[in-house]
Formats: structure tokens, sequence, C-alpha cells
């Protein structure tokens, strides 16, 4: 099998490239070449805004299969689509459940409706609301359509992915919680401990997406399957592998909406809304995912951490309560609980 991967060294991509090699499969990479290099991997080195690149990645086909985890610009996809076309026969886009118009309030699946973006948009197409669309959505949007434009249906597999954790993570979201209960003390516990959560591992995304390249068609969503998964499971591992003595104390979503604290971003995988873990992946897992417990991802990602390089990482976000504003927070809950 002959795959192409426009992406490769950050994290999934990293994991679809381990993926495919321990599978036997022949792998190129397109990418700048800044992060590295794995080896028994063809590196074509060149920047996707670039079109001479991909008229000269193009020369180095055909491929089987194209697995892309960098599309975020639909107009950059089309033109690598389109020149990549010829030259490989099917193509799996790793999208994102951004792309509905409910996220992250609504529950979905894949026939809920998603946000409308051309398939030539620019960046700057859509716009930042919270909760809720976001312009990462409208041009993850946009991308589906240009690929699905240059490829045809039959050729295209989609895969929308809800949040996704394990080794390698550079959002910093699994890493945040570790960390925190590394430090000790008193942590809060946002919301219910009973509230079940969906973090998918991203070596099971990248599984399933190597099936796709084999030969599925259509749109999963793709989400963990562990239905044992809740934030207090979560947060319970979190604490074993750290070897905590930290405390959880746990605070309702009540009390940290009143205190201002800013969802998904100042507590990592905290929201309120009722949709945001109510994401069916039935398709996928009719499609033959499967998915790790959520204990596990854990396990691996402090492992990975522990002997991890400090990395400024340019698609990092800034997350996290600061330990002041969280004492601040358990305090007030404290006066006035029942
Ligand atoms: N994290 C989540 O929870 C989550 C949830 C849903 C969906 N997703 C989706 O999952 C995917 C995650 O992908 P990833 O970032 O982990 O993929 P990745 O393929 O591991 O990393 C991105 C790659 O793109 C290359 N790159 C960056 N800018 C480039 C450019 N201008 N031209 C050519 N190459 C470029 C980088 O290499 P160089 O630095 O060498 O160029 C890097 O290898 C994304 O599509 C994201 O939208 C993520």
């Amino acid at each position: 099998m002959r795959l192409l991967l426009l992406g490769g060294s950050w994290f999934l991509g990293r994991a679809v490239v381990d993926a495919a090699l321990a599978a036997g499969w022949e792998v190129t990479t397109f990418r700048r070449g800044r992060t590295g290099h794995q080896g028994g991997v063809r590196l074509v080195q060149g920047d996707r805004t670039e079109p001479a690149d991909l008229a000269r990645l193009a020369t180095h086909g055909p491929w089987d299969a194209i697995v892309d985890t960098m599309s975020y610009v639909p107009r950059e996809s089309l033109a690598m689509a389109r020149i990549l076309e010829t030259v490989a026969d099917r193509y799996v886009l790793v999208s994102t459940v951004s792309v509905y118009e409910g996220w992250p309030v609504e529950p979905l699946t894949e026939h809920s409706p998603t946000l409308k973006c051309p398939p030539d948009a620019d960046a700057d197409y859509g716009v930042d609301a919270d909760p809720g669309p976001s312009r990462y959505g409208f041009g993850k949007a946009g991308c589906e359509c240009a690929v699905t434009s240059a490829f045809g249906p039959a050729r295209v597999a989609i895969l929308r992915p809800g949040v996704i954790l394990g080794p390698h993570e550079y959002v910093g979201r699994l890493p945040w919680w570790l960390r925190r209960f590394e430090r000790g003390g008193t942590v809060i516990g946002p919301g219910d401990p009973a509230r079940r959560i969906q973090p998918v591992d991203v070596r099971d995304v990248a599984k399933f997406a190597l099936r796709c390249a084999l030969g599925l068609q259509g749109v999963y969503n793709v989400v963990g399957l562990d239905e044992e998964a809740t934030m207090g499971e979560f947060l319970a591992a979190c604490a074993e592998v750290t070897g905590s003595a930290a405390e959880v104390e746990w605070v309702p979503d009540e009390h940290l909406i009143k205190s201002g604290v800013k969802h998904w971003t100042e507590i990592p995988l905290w929201r309120p809304f009722a949709g945001t873990w109510d994401i069916s992946a039935s398709a996928a897992e009719r499609a033959g995912l499967t998915t790790r417990p959520l204990a596990e991802t854990v396990h691996d990602t402090w492992e990975w951490l522990q002997n991890a390089e400090p990395m400024a990482h340019e698609r990092a976000a800034e997350l996290g309560i600061t330990p002041e504003r969280e004492s601040t927070i358990l305090e007030a809950w404290r006066a006035q609980r029942p």
C-alpha cells in the first residue's frame, strides 16, 4: 500500500505514520520539514501554500491513498486536491466535529446540519462565536467541500474526530491536567463526576484513518467508545498515574459559570452543555473503529510527558486556570455550598 500523508510529524499525522509503517506500508510525507524526520519515510519537503511545491509533490506519485491531517484553509485544500487527483486513488480528510452547526451544544450524528463554507474560501471566512461556531469549523467545512469536489464523493472518506488525546498532544489539554495533579493541593473537579466524556486516543484515530485509506467512503464521527469514561474516572486516572496526593473537590457547573470560568480553555475538557459529549460514532463503529480505555491514554501520555522536551508549538493554545484563581473559586464555593 502506497500512502501519501499530508502532514505527519506533530501529533495525529505522526501516529498515522507509525501505524502505516507498522503495517508495512510505503509512506511518503509532504510537509515543510521544520519538525524533525521519522526514519523509514520518504519526505517531500514543501509548503502547502506554494503551487510549485504541490506540482513537484505530484511528480513523486502515484499513491493508493492520501491521508490529510493538515488542511485548514479551503482554498489551499482545493489546490492540493486538484493537483493530487490524478496521482492518488483515494483521499482521507481529517476534519472535525467543529463543522457541525450545533457543536458544542447539541447532540450530534453525521446527519446533523453542518456549517456552510465555499470550497475556495480563505482563512478568514466565517465567524468566531462562543459557544461555536468558529472560523476553524467553517474552514474545515470548506475543506470537506474542496476535497469532495476534486475527488468525487466515492473516493473520499471524511473523519470528524471530537477531542483527540494521547502522546505528543500539542494543544495541551491532557498535559495540563497531568501537570495540575503533579502539582498537588486541591484540584477543582469541574461539574459532575458522573458526566460521560468521549476523548479518543490519537493512535485509535490513526488506525481508523488507515482503515478508511483501504477503501471506506463517506463521513465518520470519531470519538472514544469507552462507555465507562467519565470526568470522575478521568481525574482519578490522572491522579493515579502521576502518583499525586492531590484532592479533588467537585464544584458544580453553575458555580463555575457564575465565577466566569471559560469553559474548554480555563478548565480543559470541561463544558457545561449536554451535547459536548453526546456525539454518535456508530457509523465508524460499524466500519471497524475500536478505541482503548481512557485510562490507557492517560497512562501513556504521562509516560511520554515525563521524557518530552518542552517545546513551544506554533499551534499550542493558552490553557488552564491559574493557581490563584483556582483557590479563589474554591473559597467562594466553600462559603456558599449547602
Ligand atoms: N487535537 C484535537 O483534539 C483534534 C480534534 C479534531 C480534529 N483534529 C484535527 O486533527 C488534525 C491534527 O493534525 P496534527 O496537527 O496532529 O497533524 P500532523 O500531520 O501530525 O502535524 C501537522 C503537520 O503539518 C505540517 N505543516 C504545517 N504547516 C505546513 C505547511 N504550510 N505546509 C506543509 N506542511 C505543513 C507540519 O510539519 P512541518 O512543521 O515540518 O511543516 C506537521 O507535520 C488536524 O487536521 C485537526 O484539525 C484535531
